[in-house]
């Protein structure tokens, strides 16, 4: 874990690159999400819990814009207008567009961006970029916006302007997290239930990267529209995948083609899963959370395709060395692994996990913990 926050980080590059102190700073957390995989955009339940990591976006009013980021560590003026360039500045400009829209922009800024999220771990680091730059914007501009509208600015910046065709859990979770929750979000109905969790998690990341912009999330998407519509044709009206009932699939191996019945099969099930695990969660039944994070990691690899050998050898070797259960968490293809595990005996396994990953990959993968911590906030300027 890193020790310095992402608001410090984010300050200091300010004084460096602009030699003034920010006006405003905010700050929104990644993501783990403990089930409901790839239920997001087909009207299911999701199980995020936000990160302790964050991204930090600092401000402060100017006539033209030019931004700078721990990440590539290079300054740069951007137009709003121009066509969105396929890095982290895309997501910035998404937002600020969107905040346009709203009359929720500045007419210019200076801003910094500084993260402790590793970046395309699954982890929803972008989320936590587009909601904290949308939260630094719009208080530039004197605007409050509430955390559910931070969310909605988030989510078109990511799937209307940068186009990854993802769903509203990341956005979500990294502006209405709180610290010892996690979140039961049913994307059909946009309800909001908070189930109380204390505990710990253990993310290990595969090291594999992956890049969401216009990549397997969306061919999976795709795959799903094209299900509903085919089972739109024996069940009119049928409002989402999700809204199908596990008695329903008999009838969807008939119809569908093999493909796409793994597909829906994957979302049925995990549906149910995930309201299961949030009522086991509730009870404090980790054993139960636990076995049903790795039937979801099965459902992943078998059915959704979207796991990775590393993943599921990270997986395997978390069960074996005594955990409640693990499974790949976010979009898939590469990214990072949950782990669940009896708090006596956590840091031992953790330990055995990385060894068993180095043994085989030759390599040692970056495992560290997390508590649910809390949405998008301002912060004060550190001095
Ligand atoms: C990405 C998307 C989310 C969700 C997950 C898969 O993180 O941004 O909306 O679809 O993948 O569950």
């Amino acid at each position: 874990m890193n020790r310095i926050s992402a608001t410090r980080l984010a300050t200091a590059l300010f004084d460096t690159t602009f030699s003034a102190r920010p006006v405003v700073l905010a700050s929104a957390p990644g993501r783990v999400n403990l089930l409901g995989e790839h239920t997001d955009y087909n009207g299911g339940p999701v199980l995020p819990v936000a990160l302790e990591r964050r991204t930090a976006v600092a401000g402060s009013h100017a006539e033209d814009w030019i931004v700078a980021s721990t990440l590539d560590g290079k300054v740069r003026g951007i137009d709003l207008d121009a066509p969105l360039k396929k890095d982290w500045t895309g997501y910035l400009v998404g937002v600020a567009r969107e905040l346009r829209k709203l009359g929720a922009a500045p007419s210019g800024a200076h801003v910094t961006v500084a993260t402790t999220l590793p970046i395309g771990a699954g982890l929803a680091s972008s989320a936590a970029l587009t909601v904290a730059a949308a939260k630094t914007l719009s208080l530039l501009a004197g605007r409050r916006l509430p955390p559910a509208q931070l969310a909605e600015v988030a989510y078109r910046a990511e799937h209307d302007q940068v186009g990854v065709r993802c769903g509203r859990m990341d956005q979500t979770v990294a502006a209405l997290g709180e610290r010892g929750t996690a979140l039961l979000f049913e994307t059909g109905s946009g309800t909001i239930q908070r189930v109380p969790f204390s505990g710990r998690l253990w993310v290990v990341e595969t090291g594999m990267s992956h890049k969401l912009t216009g990549g397997a999330l969306n061919e999976r998407r795709r795959e799903c529209e094209e299900a509903l519509a085919l089972c739109r044709k024996w069940r009119p009206g049928l409002a989402c995948l999700a809204a199908l009932a596990p008695a329903d699939l008999p009838e969807v191996e008939l119809r569908l083609p093999a493909p796409l019945v793994s597909r829906v099969r994957h979302v049925v099930t995990e549906t149910a899963r995930t309201r299961a695990a949030a009522a086991a969660l509730g009870e404090g039944d980790l054993a139960g959370v636990g076995k049903l994070l790795v039937e979801g990691h099965e459902s992943l690899r078998v059915d959704y395709q979207s796991t990775t050998p590393e993943a599921d050898d990270i997986v395997t070797a978390a069960v074996a060395r005594g955990a409640y259960g693990a499974r790949l968490t976010g979009a898939g293809w590469g990214g990072a692994v949950v782990v669940l595990a009896p708090p006596e005996r956590e840091a031992r396994l953790v330990a055995e996990v990385g060894r068993d990953f180095r043994d085989r990959y030759g390599r040692v993968p970056e495992i560290w913990s997390t508590r649910a911590s809390s949405g998008v906030r301002r912060e004060s300027v550190p001095v």
